[in-house]
């Protein structure tokens, strides 16, 4: 982006998504196309309701994930919220939740009166355990929620054998994994809801929006009660059960912007050539890392394929380089000129909300207390374990030419320069 000289006259942050490493990416994310979408869709006074770009989206996006049903919504934190109050969640439950994601992939449960119960991450995918799922049962699951954590995907086998054997419903956040597969199948149309963020730092952004997925009536039914209010009259319900409640719904209203998924439509279209240059990249970067002391890829399982590529996290063993901790050799990456990072977020069971807990609806009635334990520093071994040790290198999306051996060169000075020191 180019920023003007004069300093803004009031705060302001930007979370549209611009070159991770400039020098080395070509990439544009928002273009002349996008830009007449919206002019000619406000000509048309286009601005509210389901308007035909955000029913032909909403249609291209059943089809795509082969799904019978699909609603849109102004983010993805109420995508999620509409997934949890499809499938039932409400006060005194619980849902498991990955420690390791973004606070909103949980955060709208709360709301709904439930309580999250976090989970360990596999350390070599940095995905939900499936086996540390299944320590967390309780009568009280109401909902399993597993996040295609930076693109790549979780063990989707074994988490649906769990629901097939305990009936618990598993809602699939897509927001880092736009277009990721496992087997054959898109995520998001494994579990038995999706929900995708489209904010602007996604692979797919409307700037502001958000996508619920299903093949369950009644979950999507539900779904748009929450949050459709005098959209559905008729148009997307297909059963009779709610059909006393329409065209108002519950009187939520978390419909989607028109001129979101008038952006939408046209990154769509982008999504897949995005994917193959960002997974060349990522995969001739992990490829070479063999070559380079103490740095290794994330594993992804037998048949997943990885989408949206939304960080680019690998794993560093101090073991294997003389002890050196991951946050110097971090540096040493960075003066090399490469903009890598630690874990752009936190493990959730650390955020002082879930460590100590918070009088959501006051008078001690919320999810986090009451009989709320909390959390502590130890609670997640596996996961505070792995997360000390990840490097997160700039995800290019329409890399230069010898971009990824650039990269790989600069780690390998960076190492070097650490095992001399
Ligand atoms: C994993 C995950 N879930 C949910 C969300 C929430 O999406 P939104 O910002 O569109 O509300 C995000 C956003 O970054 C996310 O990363």
């Amino acid at each position: 982006m180019k920023q003007s000289k004069e300093e803004p006259k009031i705060p302001v942050f930007i979370q549209t998504a611009f070159p991770a490493q400039p020098d080395l990416d070509n990439w544009k994310q928002i273009g002349e196309e996008e830009a007449r979408i919206v002019y000619e869709m406000t000509l048309r006074n286009e601005l509210s309701g389901g308007t035909p770009v955000v029913r032909e989206f909403e249609k291209s996006w059943r089809e795509w994930l082969k799904v019978k049903y699909a609603i849109s919504t102004f983010n993805g934190t109420s995508a999620l919220y509409c997934s949890y109050f499809g499938v039932g969640v409400g006060p005194g439950d619980e849902i498991i939740c990955p420690t390791y994601t973004w606070i909103c992939t949980i955060a709208p449960a709360l709301f709904l009166g439930a309580r999250p119960v976090f989970a360990e991450c596999d350390p070599e995918t940095l995905q939900i355990d499936a086996e540390d799922i299944r320590r967390k049962i309780t009568p009280k699951t109401r909902a399993i929620v597993v996040v295609h954590l930076w693109g790549n995907v979780c063990d989707m086998d074994r988490i649906m054998e769990i629901s097939r054997e305990t009936g618990i419903p598993i809602i699939e956040d897509c927001s880092h994994a736009h277009g990721a597969r496992y087997k054959g199948e898109m995520v998001g149309a494994i579990g038995q809801v999706g929900a995708w963020s489209m904010q602007g730092s996604k692979a797919l952004s409307a700037g502001e929006g958000g996508m619920v997925a299903t093949n369950d009536a009644e979950i999507f039914e539900r779904a748009c009660l929450a949050g459709q209010v005098n959209r559905l009259g008729g148009i997307d319900l297909s059963t009779e059960k709610y059909a006393d409640l329409q065209p108002l719904g519950l009187g939520m209203k978390f419909r989607a912007h028109p001129l979101g998924m008038g952006i939408a439509t046209v990154q769509f279209k982008k999504l897949p050539a995005l994917n193959s240059r960002r997974k060349n990249y990522v995969e001739t970067v992990e490829d070479q890392l063999k070559d380079i002391p103490g740095l290794s890829p994330l594993k992804v399982y037998p048949g997943a394929e990885r989408g949206g590529y939304y960080a680019f996290p690998i794993i560093h063993d101090p073991n294997k380089n003389k002890g050196i901790p991951t946050a110097t050799l971090i540096k040493l990456i960075q003066e090399e000129g490469l903009n890598a990072s630690a874990s752009p977020y936190g493990l959730l069971h650390g955020l002082k909300l879930f460590a100590k807990g918070f009088d959501i609806f006051t008078h001690e009635r919320g999810p986090l207390s009451g009989d709320y334990q909390g959390y502590q520093e130890g609670d997640f071994p596996v996961t505070e374990a792995i997360f000390q040790r990840l490097i997160f290198l700039p995800v290019l999306s329409d890399p230069v030419p010898g971009a990824a051996e650039k990269v790989v060169e600069m780690l390998k000075r960076a190492v070097n320069k650490a095992l001399k020191e």
